[in-house]
């Protein structure tokens, strides 16, 4: 087996970063990852590569998700996912902590393995561990042929094409929807209804178009990146399906930016981080329209009575007593809304970056691929 491609022979395309070159990429990437996956027959996902029976993919109870950085939090989203189509417990933990912890390995669960380069030290070193207690091992990994893809029982190619910028935007779309699809998959062989099932079919069709549509709110979103960097830190918050995608956003930013950066639940800020509120430190805030858009709205009039300034992603203005700036993104299926809310977050990471004179395909102290302990 070969790895499939060679970074060296990618350019930029004539933007002016790979990480803008990736970013703008997604209605394209998300395309890829599924192509010749969905079923509108049947409302189902076609996953062959996960080398199960029906039998066996309805045998397990419980999903178990590793990965590092990056892929640990698009694993959070892929849990819920689970838990929200197939009703199955299910729970995402860093790969490079799982590792060390002689973890039970349980012949009821799926462990699915995240990587875009498949050549993580600490992801590759849980699956080996997994595969020598006799776990039963899946991989969502991007390159092909690589040393994780080598080593698991089946998994799921995101065909997403070179990630060649150290900050990971269009793998973690993509891994993000391809747990979509696992949930999906995992949720039609048991309780997941065909309208259920259709509902999610159409509303990841819908994906590739909305992504475009954010996209060209790039020249605003590189505006409200001149009026935030120049803070010295920056507070995300979201509520269940907007948590990680708050922590994906911190994470970006931190990592091209350098602006310290630090994500909570929104409903944890009351018990600690509220302290650190105040002018200096912005909160960007990560409000879709569901069943916490309430509770949500309480949080930014909270912030904004401490005097913090707040720039809210979610699906409507909610005036300009709670946010100080919105971006403002289409609806999909409540489900899928982490996939759209990430990508505003990119580009704020982005155009920070940029504002700030940073290296932006390659942060001081990271490598794309960490193949070290
Ligand atoms: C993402 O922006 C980071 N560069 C990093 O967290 C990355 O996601 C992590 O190192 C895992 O890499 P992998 O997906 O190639 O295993």
């Amino acid at each position: 087996l070969t790895v499939d491609w060679d970074a060296g022979h990618y350019d930029t395309g004539g933007y002016e970063h790979y990480l803008l070159k990736e970013i703008s990429e997604q209605p394209e990437t998300i395309t890829r990852t599924l192509s010749g996956r969905l079923d509108e027959r049947f409302h189902v996902a076609h996953l062959g590569g996960l080398n199960m029976d029906a039998r066996e993919t309805r045998s397990f109870r419980r999903v178990k998700i590793i990965g590092c950085g990056s892929a640990y939090y698009s694993g959070q989203i892929g849990a819920q996912l689970i838990e929200e189509l197939a009703r199955i417990p299910s729970d995402a933990e860093p790969a490079s902590e799982f590792r060390y912890r002689n973890p039970v390995v349980d012949p009821d669960t799926l462990y699915v393995a995240i990587s875009q380069s498949g050549e993580t030290y600490d992801t590759l070193a849980a699956v080996q561990e997994l595969k020598r207690k006799g776990g039963r091992v899946i991989g969502i990994v991007n390159a092909v042929g690589s040393a994780i893809a080598r080593e698991v029982d089946g998994g799921i190619y995101l065909h997403a094409g070179p990630e060649v910028s150290v900050a990971s935007t269009k793998a973690f779309t993509s891994t993000s929807l391809a747990f979509a699809l696992l949930a999906l998959h995992l949720g039609r062989v048991r309780d997941l209804s065909p309208a259920d099932g259709r509902r999610v079919v159409e509303g990841l069709r819908r994906l590739p178009g909305q992504i475009e549509q954010i996209l060209q709110q790039g020249d605003k979103i590189a505006e409200l990146a001149k009026k935030y960097a120049h803070h010295p830190s920056m507070m995300f918050v979201g509520r269940v399906r907007g948590y990680p995608v708050a922590r994906e956003g911190a994470q970006k930013l931190k990592e091209i930016s350098y602006i310290h950066a630090e994500a909570y639940p929104a409903s944890e800020l009351k018990h600690g981080p509220l302290a650190l509120i105040g002018p200096d430190m912005p909160t960007v805030a990560v409000v879709p329209d569901d069943e916490l858009l309430d509770k949500n709205l309480t949080t930014l009039g909270e912030i904004r009575a401490r005097g913090g300034q707040v720039l809210m992603v979610g699906h409507r203005e909610p005036g300009a007593k709670l946010a100080d700036d919105v971006i403002v993104i289409p609806k999909n299926e409540i489900e899928l809304d982490p996939i759209l809310l990430t990508i505003p977050l990119q580009l704020l990471a982005y155009y920070a970056a940029v504002v700030l004179g940073r290296d932006v395909d390659k942060p001081r102290n990271l490598a794309k691929s960490v193949t070290v302990e």
